[in-house]
């Protein structure tokens, strides 16, 4: 971030803002990383038709709705299901085979936007046999997005290239099993709907969620600054049992985090990880 002294009055607007939401709503955006922050902040601004920073702050303080419309801008919910087919592939042939040697399962999705994520999930572990035997949280801050997740209906028109991913991510079965038309979408199983329970849940200002086997937070780091990476992390390393998995998206990695000699690689172009157990 900018130096306070004579910086942008748009950082210092920002800077605001952000002070603003968080004493308002709770939401903890003063940690993210500012340069993307900026641009989400700037191009919902101009989406919004505000003549600027200030006004937006004003728009947000005096109106919920307002602020909801905002938190689509600087939350991005995009995802896709099976994203990076090599990262849940990697999933099948060294995660699994460890999964598989306990009686039962936590997995948590954190940052899960709209579901792409935990339907993907959910699907590897059904078909890997370890979906009864699993409790599947998936988290986010936005309200929105784990409303329309907890739907389990997903555009149509997204069921070619999901089907594609699904398939270079080792999916041998017809992808249009899992899901039927309905309600002008693809509704996805009920069984698989009910294997995931989504919550609120803030990276940036909650604890530890539940002891899990296997963490995955993918492309939610990226938008974070180191101390705040730091943060989620520590919360995943409290999180994870003994010797428990971490997963994060193709851009973000352990390396030079406080976090780096607290896990070893599993498949590092994946970005899989494994947490070392105490005294090693
Ligand atoms: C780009 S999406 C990633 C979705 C999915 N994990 C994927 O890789 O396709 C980033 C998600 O992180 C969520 N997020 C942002 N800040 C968060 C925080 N402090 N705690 C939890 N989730 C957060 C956003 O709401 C958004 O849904």
């Amino acid at each position: 971030m900018t130096s306070p002294v004579n910086a942008p009055v748009a950082d210092i607007e920002i800077r605001l803002l952000v002070e603003a939401i968080f004493q308002r709503y709770g939401h903890d955006f003063r940690d993210y990383a500012f340069a993307s922050l900026k641009r989400r902040v700037l191009q919902a601004q101009q989406r919004m038709a505000l003549p600027s920073i200030s006004a937006l702050q004003e728009k947000v303080l005096h109106d919920a709705e307002g602020f909801a419309q905002l938190l689509q801008y600087l939350t991005v919910p995009v995802s896709e299901m099976f994203r990076d087919p090599s990262y849940f592939l990697a999933l099948r042939r060294h995660v699994v085979p460890v999964l598989r040697t306990y009686p039962s399962l936590k997995v948590w999705v954190a940052g899960c936007s709209t579901g792409e994520e935990p339907y993907s999930l959910a699907i590897l572990l059904l078909e890997e046999g370890l979906l009864e035997r699993t409790i599947l949280y998936a988290t986010d801050i936005n309200h929105a997005s784990l409303e329309k997740a907890g739907q389990g209906i997903f555009p149509l028109d997204h069921m070619q290239s999901f089907t594609r991913n699904y398939q270079r991510a080792g999916g041998n079965r017809s992808f249009s099993e899992y899901y039927t038309a309905a309600y002008g979408g693809a509704l996805f199983d009920k069984t698989l709907r009910d294997s995931i329970t989504f919550a609120d849940h803030s990276l940036a200002t909650d604890a530890v969620f539940a002891e899990t086997q296997l963490v995955s937070c993918r492309n939610v780091l990226i938008y974070f600054n180191r101390a705040l990476q730091d943060r989620a992390l520590g919360l995943f390393h409290g999180s994870l049992a003994r010797r428990g998995f971490l997963g994060l998206g193709s851009k973000e990695t352990l390396d030079f985090s406080a976090y780096s000699d607290r896990f070893e690689p599993v498949s590092r172009p994946d970005r899989i990880y494994r947490k070392l157990g105490e005294g090693l």
